[in-house]
């Protein structure tokens, strides 16, 4: 079967390299994909939004299933726009309809999602802008940090922690009033700040069943030892040593059945990643975020750890068999480091020449923002490049094998983050 795959960043390049291994796999077609991905099939240089585009592909080149990676093409609805067109209806898409993205696309609706099925997460208001009076006088009523996150999509952006209530109320004002995020910020959830330490943990689902990925711990922050603004994400270890059977168990019971009971009550028919970002809070999971995607760099180091054909595993949602397929996992450590551009995550230079990938060693390089020029250099594209993926026998000689070999590769203002995996050896 020929297979489309959307996207462009390293979790792209995860995937590509999985389902390009998959006998059930024709033809690998990747929208608009980089550098990496042209490596496990063809590159189609068209937007994954540009839906009349995606679908003039798919009939081309006579494609039977569509792979979503990021959140953008669900919340807009291109699971929506198959099952609309009579000669698309019959293509599998993997990956949620408008009414199940928007437990990414709407943190108010996720928010009240939780709260009806009393899954745990941070207690929180809603506001609109008619309404930011009583939410400067609910911040008022908070104790510090104050965290205020824009309703919709705000690329990464749009939740702030301020310590201080004037920068707060200040924040919360632009957000409402001075529309910071567009429309993304015309309603803000304010919620109780939850102290712990964060972990991601993925679901696969056909509606009916589902299966527990492999979890990841992803490192946000630009800087060695959590220091600096947030990034996309740094890097990346599975498994996590405090992810432990009984925690796990808690996750299942508390968060996912709720999760997948709920949607089905909604009367939502979910098909696809169920991306929970958690907060271990004295050992009991709380939710922090759902996405409805594979998380990146996490995917870098969960895909890895599949040995199951993924494809079988998208069949089995598609059909709505999911429980009759197979997952097994590796049980070695993964470890990825991201390569980044000097300066990101603020202004970066781009079409820098990549050097030394060939002379890595034992690991597997994802390349996220990263396109060939028309010497056929590969070069810088984005502000994080790539992700040197490694696997170990425990989380020291997995990041020290992608350390080493990050140390190969070379681009002008080239950072990486020396720390990956750290704070989780005791
Ligand atoms: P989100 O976009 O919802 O994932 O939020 C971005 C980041 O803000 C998260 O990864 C957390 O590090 C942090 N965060 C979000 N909500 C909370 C919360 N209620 N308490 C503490 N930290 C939070
Ligand atoms: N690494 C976090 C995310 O993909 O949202």
């Amino acid at each position: 079967m020929n297979i489309l795959l959307l996207g462009s960043g390293g979790r792209e390049h995860a995937m590509a390299w999985k389902i390009s291994q998959s006998p059930r796999c024709t033809k690998l077609f990747i929208a608009p994909g980089n550098a990496g991905t042209s490596q496990c099939g063809t590159n189609v240089a068209i937007s994954a939004t540009d839906f009349e585009a995606v679908k003039k592909l798919v009939l081309d080149e006579e494609i039977k299933m569509v792979v979503v990676g990021p959140e953008d093409p669900l919340v807009k609805g291109i699971h929506d726009f198959f099952l609309a067109d009579d000669l698309l209806k019959a293509i599998p898409v993997i990956g949620p309809k408008k009414d199940g993205a928007q437990l990414e696309g709407s943190k108010d609706f996720s928010k009240r999602f939780m709260q009806k099925y009393n899954i745990p997460t941070a207690s929180y208001k809603s506001f609109t802008e008619e309404q930011l009076n009583d939410g400067l006088k609910f911040l008022e009523s908070l104790k510090p940090p104050y965290v205020l996150k824009a309703d919709g999509l705000a690329a990464g952006k749009g939740v702030a922690i301020p310590s201080k209530l004037e920068e707060a109320k200040q924040e919360l004002t632009e957000m409402l009033a001075h529309a910071k995020f567009g429309e993304a910020s015309s309603k803000v959830v304010i919620e109780e700040f939850l102290k712990g330490i964060e972990l991601s943990v993925f679901v696969l689902t056909d509606s009916k069943s589902f299966k527990i990925l492999p979890e990841a711990k992803d490192y946000k922050r630009i800087g060695e030892g959590d220091t600096g603004p947030n990034t996309g994400g740094m890097g990346a270890i599975s498994p996590v040593p405090f992810a432990d059977k009984s925690f796990m168990e808690k996750v299942e019971r508390t968060i996912i059945i709720p999760t997948v009971e709920g949607l089905k009550k909604e009367g939502i028919e979910y098909k696809g990643f169920i991306f929970i970002g958690l907060m271990n809070v004295d050992s009991n999971p709380y939710v922090i975020e759902y996405n409805v995607r594979m998380g990146d760099p996490e995917t870098e180091v969960v895909i890895p750890r599949i040995k199951s054909d993924i494809v079988e595993l998208f069949e089995g949602m598609a059909e709505g068999n999911l429980a009759d397929k197979t997952l097994t996992i590796d049980e070695r450590t993964a470890a990825t480091v991201m390569l980044v551009s000097g300066g990101y995550p603020g202004d970066y230079e781009k079409g820098k020449i990549i050097s030394g990938v060939d002379e890595v060693k034992d690991s597997i390089v994802f390349h996220a923002g990263t396109t060939n020029d028309k010497q056929g250099n590969v070069i810088t594209s984005g502000g994080r490049v790539i992700a040197v993926t490694s696997y170990g026998k425990n989380i020291s000689e997995a990041t020290a094998l992608s350390f080493n070999n990050a140390a190969k590769i070379n681009f002008d203002k080239m950072y990486y983050r020396k720390d990956i995996g750290k704070d989780l050896l005791s």
